[in-house]
């Protein structure tokens, strides 16, 4: 039912410089592969079809990644390198894949509003490739299934400390069930003395198509940016807004420690590293 994903990365990813002065954050390597390859490989196992990428200048090198590399795929089949040359054209043959400039990084909630006409009058879901989730059922496909049953929007949430409190939205939950929450109210970045509770918005969302109205409708924050969140309250006003506690671990690929925590957790899952990187940890 949900069939297009939309992923926003045209951000300057200023908490990762100097690394991104002059290459996407998206396309950071974790272990094998660059960051924004999880969150489509997630949206593909959960049933989409076709993905647009929110991009600005000087990230064209997404657009070539998932597009077809015909001298390479010669020059590795000449070499006899079959399994490399099976796995770059597996990545160009994901998904069906859009491109959508955002002129100014005017907020997430700006970036989301370039896919409208994309998206046309459909649910659609949206991953944050920062978020890198393992989870035995992909974390986009959890929410999905929420929508169908409840036919809302949906969010994903995860508990958080106090620290986290002053990074995440927090929503006001009722609760419905043992991992539903209504949404009843949320704010940005709180801190723990204002926070409604410990759940915290991540990055995944299942829209219904009347958020594009309710982002034109919110006004820029401080910083001139049209956030999501605020966008997200607007919407609350007309329909109901759900949050979901996801199943499974979720890293913070977008923050340097987070993206090492990432890097050693996902090489440790890899049969070919695992052993040889748990020694060389211990030795440390
Ligand atoms: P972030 O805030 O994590 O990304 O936004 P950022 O702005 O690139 O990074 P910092 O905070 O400066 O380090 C989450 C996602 O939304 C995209 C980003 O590219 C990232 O993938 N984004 C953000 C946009 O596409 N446009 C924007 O205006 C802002």
């Amino acid at each position: 039912m949900v069939k297009k994903a939309v992923i926003p990365a045209a951000g300057f990813g200023t908490r990762f410089l100097p690394a991104t002065k002059s290459q996407p954050k998206e396309m950071l390597n974790v272990v094998d592969k660059p960051l924004i390859q999880y969150s489509v490989e997630e949206a593909v196992l959960s049933g989409i079809e076709s993905i647009a990428v929110i991009t600005s200048r000087g990230k064209s090198s997404m657009e070539d990644y998932f597009d077809r590399s015909p001298e390479l795929e010669q020059f590795l089949e000449e070499k006899g390198k079959i399994d490399l040359l099976e796995e770059i054209k597996r990545i160009s043959s994901l998904a069906e894949f859009y491109f959508v400039r955002q002129k100014k990084a005017l907020g997430l909630g700006h970036a989301i509003l370039q896919a409208k006409n994309y998206v046309g009058r459909e649910p659609f879901a949206v991953l944050l490739p920062d978020d890198i989730f393992e989870c035995s059922k992909p974390c986009i496909k959890q929410l999905i299934d929420v929508y169908s049953e409840l036919k809302a929007s949906v969010i994903v949430l995860g508990r958080v400390d106090e620290e986290g409190t002053k990074k995440y939205g927090i929503i006001k939950p009722k609760q419905i069930s043992e991992r539903i929450f209504q949404v009843e109210d949320m704010v940005e970045k709180p801190g723990p003395e204002k926070a409604f509770s410990d759940l915290g918005i991540l990055g995944r969302y299942v829209f219904s198509t009347e958020i594009f109205d309710a982002i034109k409708k919110t006004e820029p924050d401080k910083r001139g940016e049209i956030q999501i969140t605020d966008a997200i309250r607007l919407l609350l006003e007309t329909q109901p807004v759900y949050g979901y506690l996801f199943e499974g671990k979720r890293y913070d690929a977008g923050d340097k420690l987070g993206f090492i925590e990432a890097t050693i957790d996902l090489a440790l899952k890899r049969p070919e590293f695992s052993q040889r990187l748990r020694e060389y940890l211990k030795e440390l």
